[in-house]
This record gives C-alpha cells, sequence and structure tokens, in this order.
C-alpha cells in the first residue's frame, strides 16, 4: 500500500495510475458504508484512473477525482461507537473548534449548505472548506464525498445521517499522517 505521501506527490504519467490498494475489505466499513455501495463506488474511483490512463475527456477533472478519492477512502476503518479524535487533528478540532461535537455540528452546517457535486473538508489551518466537483488540493485533512454516489445506496436522500455515521469510521492515524505531507500553496 502507497503511503499518502507517495499519493499526494504522485509523479504518475498517463497510463499508471490506479486506486490505491486499501487496508481493509469490502464490507469492513458496514453498516456505515455498506459493501455494495464500496464495491459499486471503487468502480467509479476505477473509471477516473481508466479515463485518465486512455486521456478521454478532461484529464484534470479525472486525475483530481482518482487523486479525492484515494484520500477519501485511506481514511477509514471499520465502525467505532464513540470515535472521538486524538493527536494532532483532535488538538486541532479542539483549539478552533471547543470540541468534537461543536465541529461536527459546525461540518454539518457547512455540508448542507453547499449544493450539488463536491466534497467538504478540514483544511490544514483549521478551516472547512469545499470542493465543486473535483479539483486537486494540498491542504486536506478529513474529506467527505459529498456526490450522491457517496451517500445514496447507504443513505437515500438523508446527507445528515450519511455525515454523522461517517464520523464513526474515521481512522484518526491514517489522518493524522497526513500532517507529514509537505504542503505546497
Ligand atoms: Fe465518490
Amino acid at each position: 500500500m502507497r503511503d499518502i505521501i507517495t499519493i499526494l506527490e504522485d509523479k504518475s504519467k498517463p497510463g499508471d495510475i490506479e486506486p490505491v490498494k486499501l487496508g481493509y475489505g469490502e464490507s469492513s466499513l458496514s453498516p456505515v458504508l455498506g459493501g455494495a455501495s464500496i464495491k459499486q463506488h471503487q468502480k467509479l474511483w476505477q473509471g477516473y484512473c481508466d479515463r485518465f490512463n486512455r486521456k478521454e475527456g478532461d484529464n484534470q477533472f479525472n486525475y483530481a477525482g482518482y487523486l479525492l478519492h484515494n484520500l477519501y477512502f485511506t481514511q477509514f476503518r471499520s465502525p467505532r461507537t464513540t470515535n472521538a479524535p486524538n493527536g494532532p487533528i483532535g488538538n486541532l478540532i479542539n483549539s478552533k473548534f471547543k470540541s468534537w461535537d461543536n465541529f461536527q455540528d459546525k461540518f454539518q452546517e457547512e455540508a448542507l449548505k453547499f449544493q450539488g457535486s463536491g466534497w467538504i473538508y478540514l483544511a490544514r489551518d483549521g478551516s472547512i472548506k469545499t470542493i465543486v466537483n473535483h479539483s486537486v488540493r494540498q491542504d486536506i485533512l478529513i474529506l467527505v464525498d459529498w456526490w450522491e454516489h457517496a451517500y445514496l445506496p447507504d443513505y437515500g436522500s438523508d446527507k445528515k445521517r450519511y455525515l454523522k455515521s461517517l464520523w464513526r469510521i474515521m481512522d484518526w492515524n491514517a489522518i493524522n499522517s497526513r500532517w507529514a505531507v509537505p504542503y505546497r500553496k
């Protein structure tokens, strides 16, 4: 499995990108994200790679789609009942949002304001940012896929429940390792 530094500094030439290998199985995130929806989502992820490799469509869009899904899927582990953040990410959240609960409220508020397809993320400076469709960013810590395909199979149109459930599978060790990636504006 490639580490996150390699992923963010990917120097792949067209023809050789593929989804990062995950350290968990298709059903490991159930019931937060079910096996069937993971399988379907991974096909889309593979699709970005295939189109990039074949130089079909918008190469930047496909490359960003590939990279964002790498970050999305490598931040998960099996569900926990309570899953408060720890380490540097826990410190950032507590210093910027006062508490884990406040952070979740604020993140939800920003996410629900966002319309259309895209991503919501916690950036290194502690702000909550959005991405329309796909775009490469260097400052992502926690990343939430806000495209319909991410929540529809397991949650229908209940995006609030999708987001609330997602906090249960965040792998804080994986997220904390993102601090080691050099940040370039
Ligand atoms: Fe997605």
